[in-house]
């Protein structure tokens, strides 16, 4: 009872102190006219203090609790990130709405990028599933999850196009191509967010690195961004569009640099477009320090130099690095600033926190019970396993070694990967729960029981490092054994932030290890683990049959048997190129054709090629096999000419010729053949998974608008050109049919 009043009183203190009188008489205000009337209340330093964001783990501890306790009860806090837990966040948050002046509530920040506590697979494995709908359920229990936690603003989703493989973070996206990326991001936006921001299960999401982050020269991270504006709209940005039409409610400024300005002070990509062309009316939050990182780049002389670039090019909240809470009221004040510039910035803020509900209810994420119930719940296990699967990508199955029979005697596992239950998790986990992982020897035991032997043995140890003496015992389990799978790849660090390779091959010894076991010429199965593209020509050579299987998360173990034993019929297809030699890279499908194209097969001296290897990748974009085969017809198409602004009809039949049921994804390629700014190869425009009984033959019909043939000009204009145009349907972006037709 007590408590009860104490909760009345609280709410009717709270509504008073943050001037939302509720009068029947009146109309209900709007969250606008709410934050209008906030803002008059606040003083410069209470504003910007809604605009401060602290790394709880980097400020906290013994000595300075007390100085943070102050700095919350003067307003001086909007924001804090890395900390979670419904209790943790109940108490800080009652610091702020009790005992700040204004009881503005505090958001709460994490990285939940591909789940919470369960942890689905990393987002470049999701993408390789082109399942919308399973990447968007993925995102919303992550957000079920955080949100029982107490969290209420997820940094996620990275939307960065990357084509280079050796930039770590390439794992963190969805690939190479700008329209499964748009796709994407704005269905991890859907899942992120819900319908309804208000509700106790839904997060803010935050689109980022804005902008062209991916682009790093050289793959190296936090590297500079160079490149046509006519490429940063076409390639860089859609994924970003994308998720403003989605609704996202935050957008994070990015480390690096795009064409000599820091994109954390980039007027023209934050203010003039994001906000302005695009109407975003969210609020963008800088990178970990990137506002103060304007000095390193040799942009701004000093912290007030750098917190005034980047309030003015419109850098709503600052990360961590306390140059606004530190100058921009000084800024203000001596008129490098204007108020009406931080006003800007904390109307957004504030509007987002009205959205997620915070003022009619400031711990309404921070249930104990919801956080006992929520995490790690048997159907999130459930759901985890079943996105898993459907992520991974058959590369090569000769002889159909695959599926295995389930009657197999004594297989051995090797490869320390396969016992691991934190690389399954990838490189961005963070709170992901570590105990929960089912490795893949461990799934493998499980379901085999006592009739199959396992002999493990790990091959090698941490990043590929191996002894002869490892490798002997390996061999020698895999004599003794009727199959062996052996497990390779990365260790979950390797990619991810700050995680850049210069070679992207099996790292280390592990390349001595798997020749050892291919002279033995036994059945073998690769199993790849992997946060990006690898040059692995040896493997592809040496080994019948090679799963690509990424970091495929809390259920990564299941969700491999899975497919290994054929519960699962793998329908994954790669996201991203994966290149025959480091030395192609950057290469993506989505080439020019230029002046002397090379033919493919023995390209003559004179034309666009490289005199020691081939052009072609290892696996092409989109490149993903099954344990069935599909027929494709021919393509046809609705007409043979189409005008300005109508559309056009392209479908084919597609049909399983094999003896297993079985998921296609089934892609549509345009080509532009003449344009005033020459345009790719192939130009990926739609898609469709669909499932196909063994027999059975599906019609797949595209449409095809003028937008879709659309492409900015040298001027910048988005328009379709008259002329000539190539479609393209198949199974990978090699592995098409062809058709053309006139625009008109
Ligand atoms: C730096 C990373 O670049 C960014 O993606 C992340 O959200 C922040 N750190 C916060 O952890």
């Amino acid at each position: 009872m007590k408590q009860l009043l104490f909760i009345a009183l609280l709410s009717l203190n709270f509504v008073a102190m943050a001037g939302d009188v509720n009068n029947n008489a009146s109309p209900q205000p709007t969250i606008d006219e709410k934050v209008e009337k906030l803002l008059r209340q606040m003083t410069l330093e209470e504003k910007v203090g809604q605009l401060n964001q602290y790394d709880w783990n980097a400020v906290r501890s013994k000595t300075r609790d007390a100085l943070l306790q102050r700095e919350i009860k003067e307003g001086k806090v909007g924001s804090f990130l890395n900390i979670d837990g419904a209790k943790a966040i109940k108490d800080l948050q009652k610091i702020a709405v009790e005992q700040s002046r204004l009881g503005i509530p505090i958001i709460f920040g994490l990285d939940v990028i591909h789940g919470y506590k369960t942890v689905f697979p990393v987002p470049l494995a999701e993408a390789a599933s082109w399942d919308i709908e399973a990447i968007e359920k993925s995102a919303r229990i992550a957000a079920i999850e955080a949100s029982a936690a107490g969290i209420n603003w997820t940094f996620a989703p990275m939307v960065d196009i990357a084509r280079d493989p050796r930039w770590g973070r390439i794992m963190e996206g969805a690939g190479e191509d700008p329209y499964l990326g748009s796709l994407i991001a704005a269905a991890r936006v859907r899942g992120f967010q819900g319908a309804n921001l208000a509700q106790p299960d839904t997060i803010l999401a935050c689109a980022k690195h804005y902008a062209a982050y991916g682009a790093a020269e050289a793959g190296r991270e936090y590297n500079t961004a160079d490149m046509s504006l006519i490429r940063l709209w076409e390639v860089y940005l859609p994924p970003f569009k994308a998720a403003v039409d989605a609704g996202v409610g935050s957008v994070m400024l990015g480390f690096n640099e795009l064409n000599g300005i820091p994109t954390s002070a980039n007027k023209y990509l934050v203010t003039d477009v994001l906000k302005n062309k695009w109407r975003f009316p969210g609020f963008t939050v800088s990178d970990y320090g990137s506002f103060s990182e304007l000095i390193n780049h040799g942009y701004a002389a000093d912290r007030a130099g750098a917190a005034e670039l980047s309030i003015n090019a419109g850098g709503d909240m600052d990360m961590q690095s306390r140059i606004y809470i530190e100058y921009l009221p000084g800024l203000v004040r001596n008129g490098r600033v204007k108020e009406d510039q931080i006003n800007d910035s904390v109307r957004r803020i504030l509007t987002m926190k009205f959205k997620l509900g915070l003022f009619d209810d400031p711990y309404r994420y921070c249930s104990e019970q919801r956080e006992k119930e929520l995490l790690l719940a048997p159907d999130h296990i459930k759901a985890a396993r079943e996105i898993a699967r459907k992520c991974i990508v058959l590369l090569k199955n000769d002889g159909r070694l695959l599926p295995l029979k389930k009657d197999i005697k004594t297989i051995a596992v090797i490869g320390s990967l396969a016992d691991s239950k934190v690389d399954i998790l990838g490189g961005w986990a963070a709170q992901g729960d570590r105990e929960a992982p089912v490795s893949l020897l461990q799934a493998l035991k499980e379901r085999l029981g006592d009739n199959t032997a396992i002999l493990y043995e790990p091959g090698y140890k941490q990043y590929g490092y191996t002894t002869d003496e490892m490798i002997d015992l390996a061999v020698h389990a895999a004599k003794q054994a009727d199959l062996t799978i052996l497990a390779i790849g990365e260790n979950g660090n390797m990619s991810g932030e700050c995680a850049s390779r210069a070679d992207i091959g099996l790292p280390h010894d592990q390349p001595k290890l798997a020749d050892a076991i291919a002279k033995l010429n036994k059945p073998t199965v690769v199993v790849l683990m992997n946060g990006r593209p690898l040059t692995i020509k040896a493997v592809h050579d040496g080994f019948p049959a090679i799963l690509e299987t990424w970091f495929l998360g809390t259920q990564a173990g299941p969700a491999v048997t899975d497919v290994l034993f054929g519960d699962y019929n793998p329908s994954g297809k790669l996201p991203v190129t994966f290149p025959l030699v480091l030395g192609q890279v950057p290469i993506y499908y989505a080439q020019k054709n230029t002046g002397r194209p090379a033919p493919p097969v023995n390209p003559p001296w004179g034309t666009s090629k490289y005199s020691d290897v081939p052009n072609d990748p290892l696996y092409p974009f989109g490149f993903g096999l099954s344990y069935t085969t599909f027929e494709y017809s021919d393509v046809n198409l609705s007409a043979d000419k189409i005008k300005m602004g109508q559309s056009l009809q392209v479908s084919t039949t597609v049909k399983n010729a094999g003896s297993v049921a079985g998921e296609e994804v089934v892609q549509l390629y345009i080509r532009d053949l003449v344009a005033s700014v020459t345009k790719p190869v192939k130009e990926l425009r739609g898609f469709q998974k669909i499932s196909l009984k063994p027999g059975e033959a599906k019609n797949v019909t595209f449409t095809l608008t003028t937008a879709d043939l659309a492409f900015y000009d040298n001027d910048m204009n988005f328009k379709a050109e008259p002329g000539k145009f190539k479609v393209f349907v198949g199974a990978d972006s090699k592995a098409v049919k062809e058709a053309s037709f006139y625009l008109e």
